[in-house]
């Protein structure tokens, strides 16, 4: 059976840094994220009895390293022992957002990747299950398969280790206007990242305020205060950024263009347009603002020196099946 699955990309409020269990990819606390509508990976998967092997393709991609196959083969491995499929597959998988853009797409693409296989094995899983399932393949794309506002419940082993929705997508007209920002440099992987943070001599201080910190997310998030909301999250990616500065060794994420643009947006915050700002482990920059106010951000950010492009999102859906399939 061949199947096809769309999986978004996440933005997570409250982020999800350091590892208790590098292996199973269990986090240290909670994560909170929304599914981003504009931002997401296709991938079409079919299991055959014929095949000597599994054979992947990364469409639109130029370079695909090993260790990517690698990570693909390994979540098809998992797939396969779940639902007792022992044949190899055919992989087609896109990004509507290159990897050249540095945006991390291993959320949306593993959770893409997982649904499909699933799928083509002929296997019903729960959403739940699913979530579990992605995991194991890279911890945020569990947070890719509910829609939505989303909360990844860090649990006590790999059973109760998943993402489920809080809000769905229509509960609060937010969007984030993602600000990419070219980089030349090599990007340090978001897993070697993890395993530094515990180097941090602030991490501690981080893990003692992040329940407080979840609780006052959840309640901004209902409330829809969007005031409380955009001062947590700006507060959140600085501490987590101040994480990898002071990580052994440090990581250094931002361009001169991330720290031009979190400037700015104070200044517009002065000048009365109120956004927040929130950053992954890469330079590019989540501008949280009401909907109303999106094209405003959009012309400003466009004029921007070192951006490259600017996409608005809405808060999204989360990983689905489709009958258009690459292959
Ligand atoms: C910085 O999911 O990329 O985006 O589990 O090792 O694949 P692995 O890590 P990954 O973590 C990225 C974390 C983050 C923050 C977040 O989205 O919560």
């Amino acid at each position: 059976m061949k199947k096809t699955a769309i999986a978004p990309a996440n933005i997570a409020f409250i982020k999800y840094w350091a590892k208790a269990d590098s292996k199973e990819r269990i986090p240290k606390n909670d994560s909170i994220s929304m599914c981003l509508s504009e931002m997401v990976s296709v991938c079409t998967v079919e299991f055959d009895p014929q095949r000597k092997s599994d054979d992947i393709t990364f469409s639109g991609e130029d370079v695909v390293t090993e260790k990517e196959l690698k990570r693909i083969v390994s979540c098809l491995d998992r797939v396969r022992t779940a639902t007792r499929v022992n044949e190899y597959a055919k992989v087609v998988t896109k990004n509507n957002f290159p990897k050249a853009t540095g945006i991390a797409s291993s959320a949306s693409g593993f959770a893409a990747l997982t649904l499909a296989s699933v799928a083509a094995a002929g296997a019903d899983m729960s959403e739940k299950e699913l979530s579990i399932l992605s995991r194991m393949s890279s911890g945020t794309a569990c947070r890719s398969i509910p829609s939505g506002f989303v909360r990844w419940h860090k649990g006590e082993d790999s059973r109760s280790s998943y993402a489920e929705q809080i809000y769905p997508p229509d509960h609060w007209e937010i969007c984030d206007v993602v600000v990419i920002v070219s980089s030349k440099m090599k990007k340090i992987s978001s897993t070697k990242g993890h395993e530094l943070a515990p180097t941090s001599p602030f991490y501690q201080a981080r893990m003692d305020g992040m329940e407080r910190k979840l609780h006052a997310i959840e309640e901004a998030i209902q409330k829809k205060d969007f005031s409380s909301f955009g001062r947590i999250i700006e507060d959140e990616a600085l501490n987590m950024h101040a994480i990898c500065l002071t990580s052994t060794p440090p990581i250094i994420y931002w361009e001169s263009a991330t720290l031009g643009i979190i400037k700015s947006v104070a200044r517009l915050r002065e000048d009365g347009l109120e956004g927040y700002v929130t950053i992954d482990a890469g330079p590019s920059v989540h501008l949280m603002c009401r909907q109303r106010d999106s094209e405003k951000f959009v012309q400003h950010f466009e004029q921007f020196e070192g951006v490259q492009k600017v996409v608005v999102n809405k808060p999204g859906r989360g990983a689905y099946l489709s009958d258009t399939h690459l292959f």
